[in-house]
Protein backbone atom coordinates (compact mmCIF):
# COMPACT_ATOMS: atom_id res chain seq x y z
CA UNK A 1 0.00 0.00 0.00
CA UNK A 2 1.21 3.60 -0.57
CA UNK A 3 0.07 7.19 -1.01
CA UNK A 4 -1.07 6.56 -4.73
CA UNK A 5 -3.68 4.56 -3.44
CA UNK A 6 -4.76 7.20 -0.96
CA UNK A 7 -4.70 10.07 -3.58
CA UNK A 8 -7.14 7.82 -5.85
CA UNK A 9 -9.13 7.39 -2.89
CA UNK A 10 -9.28 11.14 -2.32
CA UNK A 11 -9.81 12.00 -6.07
CA UNK A 12 -12.78 9.33 -6.31
CA UNK A 13 -14.16 10.85 -3.28
CA UNK A 14 -13.91 14.10 -4.03
CA UNK A 15 -15.77 12.98 -7.88
CA UNK A 16 -18.49 11.11 -6.11
CA UNK A 17 -19.27 13.52 -3.65
CA UNK A 18 -17.89 12.29 -0.10
CA UNK A 19 -15.53 11.89 2.23
CA UNK A 20 -12.91 9.24 3.59
CA UNK A 21 -13.24 9.12 7.43
CA UNK A 22 -10.21 9.02 9.10
CA UNK A 23 -10.06 7.01 12.63
CA UNK A 24 -7.88 7.60 15.40
CA UNK A 25 -6.73 4.60 17.39
CA UNK A 26 -5.16 3.87 20.74
CA UNK A 27 -4.38 0.41 20.49
CA UNK A 28 -5.20 -2.61 18.93
CA UNK A 29 -8.86 -3.11 20.43
CA UNK A 30 -9.92 0.30 19.08
CA UNK A 31 -7.75 -0.54 15.77
CA UNK A 32 -9.89 -3.76 15.07
CA UNK A 33 -12.69 -2.42 15.88
CA UNK A 34 -12.01 0.21 13.36
CA UNK A 35 -11.28 -2.29 10.64
CA UNK A 36 -13.95 -4.60 11.14
CA UNK A 37 -16.52 -2.17 10.97
CA UNK A 38 -15.26 -0.34 7.67
CA UNK A 39 -15.36 -4.01 6.12
CA UNK A 40 -18.61 -4.13 7.09
CA UNK A 41 -19.86 -1.37 5.40
CA UNK A 42 -17.27 -2.17 2.65
CA UNK A 43 -15.96 1.47 2.92
CA UNK A 44 -12.53 2.55 2.24
CA UNK A 45 -11.18 4.31 5.30
CA UNK A 46 -8.07 5.86 6.91
CA UNK A 47 -6.83 4.69 10.24
CA UNK A 48 -4.62 6.68 12.09
CA UNK A 49 -2.17 7.12 14.82
CA UNK A 50 -1.47 10.69 16.61
CA UNK A 51 2.02 11.26 17.77
CA UNK A 52 1.44 10.24 21.59
CA UNK A 53 0.76 6.63 20.35
CA UNK A 54 3.65 6.44 18.32
CA UNK A 55 6.03 7.64 20.88
CA UNK A 56 4.11 5.07 23.42
CA UNK A 57 4.28 1.69 21.19
CA UNK A 58 6.99 2.77 18.75
CA UNK A 59 6.73 3.57 14.91
CA UNK A 60 8.04 0.29 14.48
CA UNK A 61 5.49 -1.38 15.54
CA UNK A 62 2.37 0.78 15.13
CA UNK A 63 3.54 0.43 11.60
CA UNK A 64 4.41 -3.51 11.54
CA UNK A 65 0.56 -3.21 12.94
CA UNK A 66 -0.67 -0.86 10.06
CA UNK A 67 1.25 -2.75 7.38
CA UNK A 68 -0.28 -6.43 8.14
CA UNK A 69 -3.86 -4.91 8.68
CA UNK A 70 -3.14 -2.73 5.48
CA UNK A 71 -2.69 -6.29 3.22
CA UNK A 72 -5.01 -7.99 4.86
CA UNK A 73 -8.44 -6.02 5.04
CA UNK A 74 -11.13 -6.57 2.89
CA UNK A 75 -11.13 -2.85 1.83
CA UNK A 76 -8.77 -0.02 1.03
CA UNK A 77 -7.21 0.70 4.60
CA UNK A 78 -4.82 3.51 4.52
CA UNK A 79 -2.53 3.84 8.13
CA UNK A 80 -1.72 7.38 8.43
CA UNK A 81 0.39 9.74 11.29
CA UNK A 82 -1.83 12.27 12.38
CA UNK A 83 -0.12 15.48 13.86
CA UNK A 84 3.02 15.31 14.10
CA UNK A 85 5.04 18.42 15.30
CA UNK A 86 8.28 16.88 14.23
CA UNK A 87 9.94 16.14 10.77
CA UNK A 88 11.60 13.52 12.32
CA UNK A 89 8.72 11.11 13.66
CA UNK A 90 7.01 11.02 9.92
CA UNK A 91 10.47 10.63 8.60
CA UNK A 92 10.60 7.24 10.55
CA UNK A 93 7.17 6.36 10.38
CA UNK A 94 7.90 6.87 6.58
CA UNK A 95 10.68 4.77 6.71
CA UNK A 96 8.74 1.78 8.97
CA UNK A 97 6.24 2.09 5.96
CA UNK A 98 3.65 4.58 6.76
CA UNK A 99 2.26 5.27 3.39
CA UNK A 100 0.42 8.42 4.52
CA UNK A 101 1.82 11.14 7.41
CA UNK A 102 0.53 14.75 8.65
CA UNK A 103 3.46 17.55 9.17
CA UNK A 104 1.42 19.96 11.38
CA UNK A 105 3.59 23.18 11.48
CA UNK A 106 0.81 25.59 11.93
CA UNK A 107 1.50 26.68 15.23
CA UNK A 108 4.86 28.45 13.26
CA UNK A 109 4.77 31.72 10.97
CA UNK A 110 4.09 30.29 6.79
CA UNK A 111 7.21 30.85 5.70
CA UNK A 112 8.59 28.13 8.52
CA UNK A 113 5.50 25.97 7.84
CA UNK A 114 6.06 25.86 4.61
CA UNK A 115 9.98 24.59 5.00
CA UNK A 116 8.97 22.25 7.24
CA UNK A 117 5.83 20.61 5.01
CA UNK A 118 8.81 20.61 2.15
CA UNK A 119 11.16 19.02 4.10
CA UNK A 120 8.84 16.15 4.37
CA UNK A 121 7.43 16.05 1.17
CA UNK A 122 10.90 15.78 -0.20
CA UNK A 123 11.65 12.65 1.47
CA UNK A 124 7.89 11.07 1.30
CA UNK A 125 7.67 12.19 -2.47
CA UNK A 126 10.01 9.59 -3.02
CA UNK A 127 8.45 6.97 -1.66
CA UNK A 128 5.06 7.76 -2.83
CA UNK A 129 4.33 8.92 0.76
CA UNK A 130 1.36 11.25 1.01
CA UNK A 131 1.46 14.28 2.88
CA UNK A 132 -1.55 16.28 4.43
CA UNK A 133 -0.15 19.88 6.46
CA UNK A 134 -2.47 22.39 8.24
CA UNK A 135 -3.23 26.14 7.77
CA UNK A 136 -5.19 28.16 10.27
CA UNK A 137 -5.55 26.10 13.23
CA UNK A 138 -7.89 23.18 14.52
CA UNK A 139 -9.20 24.45 18.44
CA UNK A 140 -10.01 22.42 20.99
CA UNK A 141 -7.99 20.73 23.94
CA UNK A 142 -5.92 18.58 22.67
CA UNK A 143 -2.32 17.53 21.48
CA UNK A 144 -1.95 20.50 19.62
CA UNK A 145 -2.17 22.74 22.82
CA UNK A 146 -5.54 24.76 24.00
CA UNK A 147 -6.95 27.14 21.55
CA UNK A 148 -9.70 29.72 22.80
CA UNK A 149 -12.83 31.03 21.41
CA UNK A 150 -11.46 34.54 20.04
CA UNK A 151 -7.70 32.83 19.06
CA UNK A 152 -6.61 33.24 15.48
CA UNK A 153 -7.55 30.15 14.04
CA UNK A 154 -9.22 30.43 10.92
CA UNK A 155 -7.46 29.82 7.73
CA UNK A 156 -6.40 33.04 5.86
CA UNK A 157 -7.27 31.95 1.41
CA UNK A 158 -3.73 33.57 0.59
CA UNK A 159 -1.99 31.33 3.38
CA UNK A 160 -3.65 28.05 1.79
CA UNK A 161 -2.87 29.24 -2.15
CA UNK A 162 1.04 30.33 -0.77
CA UNK A 163 1.36 27.31 0.87
CA UNK A 164 -0.36 24.68 -1.45
CA UNK A 165 1.99 26.52 -4.32
CA UNK A 166 5.23 26.40 -2.56
CA UNK A 167 4.98 23.01 -1.85
CA UNK A 168 2.41 21.15 -3.83
CA UNK A 169 1.59 18.94 -0.36
CA UNK A 170 -1.54 16.61 -0.82
CA UNK A 171 -3.67 17.47 1.53
CA UNK A 172 -4.66 20.59 4.00
CA UNK A 173 -6.53 20.39 7.26
CA UNK A 174 -7.70 24.19 7.51
CA UNK A 175 -8.88 26.17 10.39
CA UNK A 176 -12.65 27.26 9.80
CA UNK A 177 -13.76 26.44 13.26
CA UNK A 178 -13.92 23.01 14.12
CA UNK A 179 -12.18 21.92 17.45
CA UNK A 180 -10.40 18.61 18.71
CA UNK A 181 -12.17 17.29 21.65
CA UNK A 182 -16.06 18.05 22.87
CA UNK A 183 -17.68 21.15 22.11
CA UNK A 184 -18.89 23.21 23.99
CA UNK A 185 -21.97 24.47 22.63
CA UNK A 186 -23.05 23.81 18.88
CA UNK A 187 -19.84 24.31 16.65
CA UNK A 188 -19.81 27.39 14.39
CA UNK A 189 -18.28 26.14 11.00
CA UNK A 190 -17.07 29.01 9.18
CA UNK A 191 -18.32 27.77 5.42
CA UNK A 192 -17.66 30.93 3.58
CA UNK A 193 -14.07 30.69 4.29
CA UNK A 194 -14.64 26.83 3.61
CA UNK A 195 -15.66 27.76 -0.09
CA UNK A 196 -13.33 30.10 -0.39
CA UNK A 197 -9.98 28.19 -0.03
CA UNK A 198 -11.59 24.83 -2.02
CA UNK A 199 -12.86 27.35 -5.22
CA UNK A 200 -8.25 28.64 -4.55
CA UNK A 201 -7.11 25.93 -4.44
CA UNK A 202 -7.06 22.20 -6.02
CA UNK A 203 -5.45 20.26 -2.91
CA UNK A 204 -7.66 18.04 -0.93
CA UNK A 205 -8.95 19.84 2.45
CA UNK A 206 -9.41 17.80 5.52
CA UNK A 207 -11.77 18.56 8.47
CA UNK A 208 -10.47 17.78 11.80
CA UNK A 209 -12.42 17.58 15.30
CA UNK A 210 -14.99 15.48 13.78
CA UNK A 211 -16.51 14.33 17.00
CA UNK A 212 -19.63 16.74 17.93
CA UNK A 213 -20.28 18.44 14.63
CA UNK A 214 -23.72 17.32 13.73
CA UNK A 215 -24.23 15.31 11.04
CA UNK A 216 -26.02 17.81 8.77
CA UNK A 217 -23.02 20.19 9.42
CA UNK A 218 -20.35 17.50 8.34
CA UNK A 219 -22.38 16.71 5.23
CA UNK A 220 -22.91 20.74 4.21
CA UNK A 221 -18.73 20.81 4.68
CA UNK A 222 -18.15 17.70 2.42
CA UNK A 223 -20.23 18.99 -0.66
CA UNK A 224 -18.34 22.65 0.22
CA UNK A 225 -15.00 20.74 -1.02
CA UNK A 226 -14.16 18.33 2.63
CA UNK A 227 -12.18 15.53 0.89
CA UNK A 228 -11.26 13.85 4.68
CA UNK A 229 -12.74 14.14 7.93
CA UNK A 230 -10.74 13.01 11.43
CA UNK A 231 -12.74 11.42 14.21
CA UNK A 232 -10.78 10.71 17.70
CA UNK A 233 -12.63 11.65 20.82
CA UNK A 234 -15.79 9.97 19.99
CA UNK A 235 -13.39 6.49 19.72
CA UNK A 236 -11.51 7.40 22.71
CA UNK A 237 -14.89 8.00 24.79
CA UNK A 238 -16.56 5.09 23.38
CA UNK A 239 -13.54 3.00 24.52
CA UNK A 240 -13.04 4.25 28.08
CA UNK A 241 -17.02 4.39 29.27
CA UNK A 242 -17.87 0.91 27.49
CA UNK A 243 -15.06 -0.77 29.43
CA UNK A 244 -16.25 1.23 32.56
CA UNK A 245 -19.47 -0.46 32.09
CA UNK A 246 -18.54 -3.78 31.20
CA UNK A 247 -16.18 -4.07 34.09
CA UNK A 248 -18.98 -2.71 36.45
CA UNK A 249 -21.16 -5.36 34.83
CA UNK A 250 -18.95 -8.53 35.16
CA UNK A 251 -17.62 -7.76 39.06
CA UNK A 252 -14.15 -9.37 40.17
CA UNK A 253 -11.81 -11.25 37.99
CA UNK A 254 -12.80 -10.56 34.38
CA UNK A 255 -11.00 -12.43 31.24
CA UNK A 256 -9.98 -9.72 29.05
CA UNK A 257 -10.94 -11.14 26.01
CA UNK A 258 -15.12 -11.26 27.65
CA UNK A 259 -14.81 -7.47 28.66
CA UNK A 260 -13.15 -6.54 25.01
CA UNK A 261 -15.67 -8.04 22.66
CA UNK A 262 -18.66 -5.72 23.78
CA UNK A 263 -16.00 -2.28 24.07
CA UNK A 264 -15.17 -3.80 20.51
CA UNK A 265 -19.13 -3.76 19.13
CA UNK A 266 -19.78 -0.54 20.78
CA UNK A 267 -16.57 1.02 18.82
CA UNK A 268 -17.90 -0.49 15.34
CA UNK A 269 -21.76 1.17 16.01
CA UNK A 270 -19.49 4.41 16.65
CA UNK A 271 -17.34 3.84 13.94
CA UNK A 272 -20.20 2.76 11.34
CA UNK A 273 -22.55 5.75 11.98
CA UNK A 274 -19.38 7.77 10.93
CA UNK A 275 -18.89 5.88 7.47
CA UNK A 276 -22.53 6.37 6.95
CA UNK A 277 -22.50 9.96 7.55
CA UNK A 278 -19.24 11.04 5.30
CA UNK A 279 -20.15 8.20 2.43
CA UNK A 280 -24.33 9.24 2.63
CA UNK A 281 -23.52 10.27 -1.50
CA UNK A 282 -21.47 7.37 -2.92
CA UNK A 283 -18.77 5.18 -1.99
CA UNK A 284 -15.76 3.33 -3.62
CA UNK A 285 -15.56 -0.57 -3.39
P1 LIG B 1 -11.83 14.74 17.41
O1 LIG B 1 -11.01 14.08 18.46
O2 LIG B 1 -12.44 16.01 17.88
O3 LIG B 1 -12.84 13.82 16.79
O4 LIG B 1 -10.82 15.16 16.25
C1 LIG B 1 -9.97 14.18 15.70
C2 LIG B 1 -8.95 14.80 14.85
O5 LIG B 1 -9.15 15.82 14.25
C3 LIG B 1 -7.66 14.12 14.76
O6 LIG B 1 -6.73 14.81 14.02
Amino acid sequence: MDGLVLAKLLKEADEGGYAIPSFNYSDIWDFKAIVEAAEEEHAPIMIASNPLVVAEFGAETCAAIGNVAMVKAKIPLIHHLDHSFSIEMCKECIDFGYPSVMIDASKYDLETNIKMVNAVMAYAEKKHVYVEAEVGKIKGKGIEGNFKEGDDFLVRVEDAVVLSKATHVNSLAIGIGSAHGFYQGKPQLNFERLSEVNKAIDTHLVLHGGTGIPREDVQKAIRLGINKVNVGTIIHCTYMNSLHKELDRVGDNPYTLDVMKKIRDDIKNVVKTWIQTCMTNGRAR
